[in-house]
């Protein structure tokens, strides 16, 4: 009998309707898992659940802006009124800009839309699946961060800035809960074939070339290698991992 890794599980994908979260969304479907995509574009989220049905698997989208507590709120309540629990969280949202401004440049608004999605949203989201785990006995959690939440770029100061901030949150919150059963540990991709890096070539049209040419493997990655090392995260095998990343980068940044 085929038996699915994620079988009766019920999982949630914050960013899940793109990229990577649609990735992984689609890998925990296949394992057998329950999941809820969490975002704000509803047709794309809806798109993703019924690739997720055709896999035999169930899935709801909740509409979802995470910079909105409010929104946040609706999507725990939502969660756990129809399913009842809540077995592993991926805080994939995410934003960058993709006009690259330098520190200098940066206005208060773009600052903000960034720390408001990348740190504050999954903040946020984190706050309400430890409650829920707590209440029952125990939780997976993955964060994405980014090769970005240890490394530099000048160009991107705002988005280094959230994603090391997520890395140090999850290091904190993983100390702080690990003795309640709950595991949480983050990803770092590198750069991966996805929407935010090809909104940013308009602004700098060699940017595909310069991520080839400055990734040792010479490619850029796709979501799917992304989403097996999160699915890896919330396996029993990772059991004695917390407060960690995964770095997949092809080797961009050894
Ligand atoms: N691609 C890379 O090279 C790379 C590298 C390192 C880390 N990452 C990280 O990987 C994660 C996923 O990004 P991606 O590369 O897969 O790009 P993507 O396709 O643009 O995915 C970003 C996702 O975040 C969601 N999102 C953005 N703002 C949101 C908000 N306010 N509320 C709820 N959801 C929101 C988007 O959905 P809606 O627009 O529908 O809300 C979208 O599904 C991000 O955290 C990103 O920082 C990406």
């Amino acid at each position: 009998m085929d038996v699915k890794m994620f079988a009766g599980k019920v999982v949630l994908v914050t960013g899940g309707a793109s990229g990577i979260g649609r990735a992984t969304a689609l890998a925990f479907g296949r394992e057998g898992a329950t999941v809820v995509i969490a975002g704000r574009r509803e047709h794309l989220g809806n798109e993703v659940v019924a690739e997720i049905g055709k896999l035999g698997a169930e899935a709801l989208y909740i509409r979802t802006d995470v910079r909105k507590p409010e929104d946040i709120d609706h999507l725990f309540e939502t969660l756990i009124t129809k399913y009842g629990r809540l077995d592993i969280a991926f805080n994939n949202a995410g934003v960058s800009l993709s006009n690259v401004p330098s520190v200098m440049k940066t206005t208060i608004e773009e600052w903000d839309l960034v720390m408001e999605t990348n740190l504050r949203g999954n903040w946020l989201c984190m706050k309400q699946e430890i409650k829920q785990m707590l209440k029952q006995g125990g939780g997976i959690i993955v964060n994405t961060a980014s090769i970005l939440g240890f490394s530099a770029d000048s160009r991107l100061s705002y988005y280094c800035a959230s994603k090391h901030a997520i890395l140090g949150l999850t290091k904190c919150a993983a100390l702080e809960y690990c003795k309640k059963n709950i595991r949480i540990n983050a990803v770092c991709p590198g750069p991966i074939l996805t929407a935010m890096i090809e909104d940013t070539v308009p602004f700098v049209p060699n940017m595909l070339e310069m991520l080839r040419e400055n990734t040792a493997m010479k490619r850029i990655g796709a979501p799917e290698e992304i989403a097996s090392a999160v699915l890896w995260l919330c396996s029993d095998e990772a059991a004695f991992m917390i407060g960690r990343e995964i770095t997949l980068d092809g080797g961009y940044t050894i």
